[in-house]
């Protein structure tokens, strides 16, 4: 018999020790943070990174001593790819948004799902900073500080805000790609943002604030609870080519709709055959 699973009570859980976990971030945007390079320039790490998903995860395990956890930072130190498996399992990105948490740029977060029978049932954004706390159960609808969120009603792209974050640096290969479809973005929307944190942009989407996102070579921490927000609240969060998403080796499309989403995975599919051109000539 399948074990039965108390959701109320793992969010209430989860509400409090990320609220709590936000104060660390608070205290610390203005002094020292002992900020590492993972090897990169860009792949950066601070003390309250590995602090946050420690805290988390201990207090988290105590209480649920059965529980799988997948922490970006535990990850990295373990070097190898997470595995989703049926358990229960806590996905925790301490604090997405790391170099923007660095700079003191505002949009900085923490991301917190439950993962159960590979079902994302809690979703927690929080941005302490500003004070926005999202949140959704599965079928229970998305939340920003406890009141309901809808996804934008644009259906047309050429209407459209759209985030976009240029994954160039991580694999040179998508160089004409990421170019091209950037281009076509900006000949055929309002406009593109890039803000520095996957949750985030995709609770912006979630709120109606933005009507997609788009990004590759992410990880399952930074989009597990935002694709909650996102579905709860109307939208929808895809594979770029327009098929399921695959949350471990995530390629998004994020939309306020499926309208949205068809025209942008069209836009891209047709940019992707002019870079596939470009790069045989
Ligand atoms: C990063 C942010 C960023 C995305 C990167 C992620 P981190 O997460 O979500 O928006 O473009 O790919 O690695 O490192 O700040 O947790
Ligand atoms: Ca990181
Ligand atoms: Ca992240
Ligand atoms: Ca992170």
């Amino acid at each position: 018999m399948s074990e039965s699973h108390d959701i109320e009570e793992y969010y209430k859980i989860a509400e409090e020790l990320v609220l709590k976990a936000g104060k660390i971030i608070e205290n610390a945007i203005d002094s020292y943070k002992n900020v590492q390079c993972k090897g990169i320039v860009w792949d950066l790490v601070t003390e309250y990174d590995r602090k946050i998903e420690d805290i988390l995860q201990k207090q988290l395990s105590e209480i649920y001593p059965k529980h799988k956890f997948i922490g970006e930072e535990t990850t990295a130190e373990e070097n190898c790819l997470p595995k989703l498996t049926d358990d229960p399992t806590w996905i925790i990105d301490p604090i997405d948004g790391t170099t923007n948490f660095i700079h003191q740029f505002p949009h900085t977060c923490i991301s917190v799902a439950l993962v159960i029978r590979k079902k994302i049932e809690i979703g927690i954004v929080y941005n302490p900073l500003m004070r926005q706390f999202f949140s959704a159960k599965r079928q229970k609808g998305a939340f920003l500080n406890g009141q309901p969120i809808k996804t934008s009603k644009i259906t047309n792209l050429s209407e459209s805000l759209i985030a976009m974050e240029p994954w160039i640096a991580k694999n040179s290969n998508y160089l004409v790609s990421v170019y091209n479809r950037m281009h076509a973005l900006i000949q055929g929307t309002h406009g593109i943002r890039s803000l520095g944190t996957a949750a985030l942009t995709l609770c912006y989407v979630a709120m109606g604030a933005i009507e997609a996102y788009h990004v590759e070579s992410i990880d399952v921490w930074d989009v597990a609870a935002g694709k909650l927000i996102i579905e709860e609240a109307g939208g929808i969060v895809i594979d770029t080519a327009g098929g399921e998403l695959d949350l471990i080796t995530p390629r998004i499309i994020a939309a306020c709709n499926q309208q949205i989403a068809e025209q942008l995975t069209d836009l891209f599919k047709t940019a992707d055959l002019k870079a596939v051109d470009e790069n045989l000539k």
